[in-house]
């Protein structure tokens, strides 16, 4: 069992984020409705924003709702949305108590009224905590982002604020909803599934994938620090040599 004090000591990801899979078939396994998963996994994400905060993580993105994820049966979606309402309320006391700072990126024009008011709402009011910055994707995906990052930066463009030759990394990550936030470290997905969906394709060119058969309702403090831990015991190349990297760690000293 790895224990906070045994990864908090080491090199902490700065940015984690996770892709909370498996409501669903939580449920079903149980032989009740896929909602009931959904208000299930209200209890991890409580635990995995708590134990990052403790940890002094900087960034944490949750994957809540995708922009594929509106094509679901329209019940499930509504039931989404106000568990997601419920959720804010109730829980920005938690991320008050925590000093944790809420922010949101996606699609947050398409999210019913009462959702982005509830959620502008929270995002005001925690708004000056300095603790973790808890991010939720919300009718996100990446495609979706680099599109419109395609679309602002050639408007810039024809308005002559620089020209075409200037686009680099700098330029076409500023224009990312998620502009601001430093790339993940850490991605990590539950259930068992070893795909992406959509999810932030530009940020993690480098991240550390970390796959999980846990369900998302299951997922616990425990289950953040095996991910953390695992990620502690690689090496991270970027393109270069292990030797090379080695060779930095010793003159770093
Ligand atoms: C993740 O759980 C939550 C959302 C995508 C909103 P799922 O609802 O995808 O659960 P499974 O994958 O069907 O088990
Ligand atoms: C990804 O899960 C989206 C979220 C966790 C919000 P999905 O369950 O929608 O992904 P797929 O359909 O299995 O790829
Ligand atoms: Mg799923």
């Amino acid at each position: 069992m790895i224990t906070k004090e045994q990864i908090a000591s080491k090199h902490l990801p700065g940015h984690i984020a996770i892709i909370m899979d498996g409501n669903g078939r939580w449920a079903r396994q149980k032989g009740n409705p896929r909602v009931f998963g959904h208000k299930n996994g209200v209890a991890a994400v409580r635990d995995t924003v708590e134990a990052s905060a403790e940890l002094g993580v900087k960034y944490l993105t949750l994957y809540a709702f995708s922009t594929e994820n509106w094509n679901r049966p329209r019940t499930e979606v509504d039931a989404l949305m106000s568990l997601l309402v419920t959720t804010i309320n109730k829980e920005t006391k938690t991320l008050m108590d925590n000093n944790v700072r809420l922010l949101a990126i996606g699609d947050l024009e398409s999210l019913p009224a009462n959702v982005a008011k509830n959620l502008k709402a929270a995002i005001e009011k925690t708004s000056t905590n300095t603790g973790l910055n808890l991010v939720l994707a919300l009718s996100y995906s990446a495609r979706w982002e680099i599109v419109n990052a395609v679309k602002k930066i050639a408007a810039d463009v024809a308005a002559k604020k620089f020209v075409v030759n200037d686009i680099d990394n700098e330029i076409f990550s500023n224009a990312l909803t998620t502009c601001n936030i430093p790339d993940p470290e850490l991605l990590i997905r539950t259930s068992g599934e070893n795909r992406i969906s959509n999810f932030l394709l530009w940020q993690i060119a480098y991240a550390e994938l970390y796959f999980t058969p846990t369900l998302w309702p299951d997922f616990r403090r425990e289950h953040l620090y095996a991910a953390i831990a695992d990620y502690q015991g690689r090496e991270r190349r970027f393109g270069k040599t292990s030797e090379q990297i080695s060779e930095n760690v010793n003159a770093k000293g």
